[in-house]
């Protein structure tokens, strides 16, 4: 718990047991799920936190509140990690209002049944409520990242509540210094592995808040951003918009014995020796998938290195760009190195999987391996890497 200015404090909570969000995502250095409190004539909470953390959080709201009640939960978004507590609140306090939308309110009952048990302020895209000194008006943001998504800006403190948005993995202490590159590691990762897909409707949240005069971010996983927030939201803007965000190549490959790994070792030092800087390389077969999918997106160029596999791709492989696909990836330069000791087929089945994708320049230099490399895959690995290079 930590205050954000003298009446509103941060009462969310640290994971730091769970391996996995959502899942599927890795978090070895934990997520928080962010819950605040608005002191006011009328008190208002917002948003619950995951159920394995009821009770922490619960405590929480005792320990500010002391014997006072609070008068508005108000629901930014429905997915377990922020609603899952909502069924032990409206328990200990059942004579607060609950606010969101109806769409939230549908999903409420879905996962509680809880319809006839609570007291419903509905709201709608631009409605306001005003608690004493705060001003609350609630800005819906669908598919940012669910359907029901609303956000709040507080018209008082000049913060924006923005659910999901601007969220990121791992455990931040008030006090802890980051800069927005630092931040961007993990908020990318987050970010484009759970929104990544719906950058046209996060473009629209982004245009609908421009005219807001905001001091501070609030999100319900990670740090409050309160400096800079100019890179922060050209951040936001960059991966929305599916812009190059960095120069560099990434290199994603498959190798079953080595020799596919070899042919993306030489296109390294090549790359290297013709000026390229920034050359990130992950073996999908161990790396952190998430990683190597927000690592695609953000920058300029990619090369894909597979094996061929039951007449189509390694597992890994398909599995990786199908990730890819999913998040509506385009905007690239894209390199391919396929291996293949009878019937080659990565290539076809890379160009293929990736047919629908807008906006995807691919080289004219390729590369098929025969097994292992040889004069020929070895001169046209050069040949990639000098085209790549410029
Ligand atoms: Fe943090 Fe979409 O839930």
């Amino acid at each position: 718990m930590f205050n954000i200015n003298e009446n509103i404090i941060n009462i969310g909570v640290k994971d730091l047991k769970s391996d996995l969000f959502e899942g599927q995502y890795t978090i070895k250095n934990g997520i928080m799920y962010n819950s605040y409190i608005v002191l006011d004539e009328e008190t208002t909470i917002f948003d619950t936190v995951d159920n394995k953390f009821t009770q922490e959080w619960l405590n929480n709201i005792r320990s500010v509140l002391q014997n006072k009640k609070p008068s508005y939960l108000v629901i930014h978004h429905i997915e377990p990690d922020h609603s899952g507590s909502i069924a032990d609140f409206i328990k200990e306090y059942p004579q607060t209002k609950i606010v969101t939308n109806s769409k939230s309110f549908a999903m409420i009952n879905q996962f509680f049944k809880l319809d006839n048990e609570i007291e419903k302020i509905i709201v709608k895209d631009g409605d306001i409520l005003s608690t004493g000194k705060h001003i609350f008006k609630f800005i819906f943001a669908p598919m940012v990242h669910w359907p029901e998504v609303m956000i709040t800006y507080d018209e008082t403190s000049k913060i924006l509540f923005s659910a999901d948005a601007f969220g990121t993995f791992g455990i931040y202490d008030e006090k802890d210094g980051f800069t927005s590159e630092e931040w961007a590691q993990e908020a990318s990762r987050y970010y484009i592995g759970i929104v990544g897909k719906y950058g046209v409707q996060v473009q629209s949240l982004l245009k609908k808040v421009s005219g807001f005069n905001v001091e501070k971010i609030c999100s319900l996983h990670g740090p409050v951003l309160n400096r800079d927030l100019g890179e922060y939201i050209n951040l936001y803007n960059i991966w929305s918009s599916y812009e190059k965000e960095k120069d560099g190549v990434v290199i994603a490959y498959s190798s079953a014995y080595g020799n596919t790994k070899k042919a993306v070792e030489l296109l390294d030092i090549s790359l290297k020796e013709k000026g390229v800087k920034t050359i990130l390389i992950y073996d999908l077969a161990r790396c952190d998938l998430s990683k190597a999918v927000a690592d695609a997106f953000r920058y300029e160029k990619i090369v894909f290195a597979s094996i061929t596999y039951n007449a189509g791709l390694f597992p890994m492989m398909h599995n990786f760009i199908n990730a890819l696909v999913s998040r509506n990836f385009q905007n690239k330069d894209i390199g391919i190195i396929e291996n293949g000791s009878w019937a080659p087929m990565a290539k076809k089945t890379i160009l293929s999987m990736l047919e629908k994708c807008k906006n995807l320049n691919f080289t004219q230099n390729n590369v098929t391996i025969n097994s292992a490399l040889d004069e020929k895959s070895t001169q046209e690995i050069l040949f990639l890497a000098d085209e790549l290079s410029k």
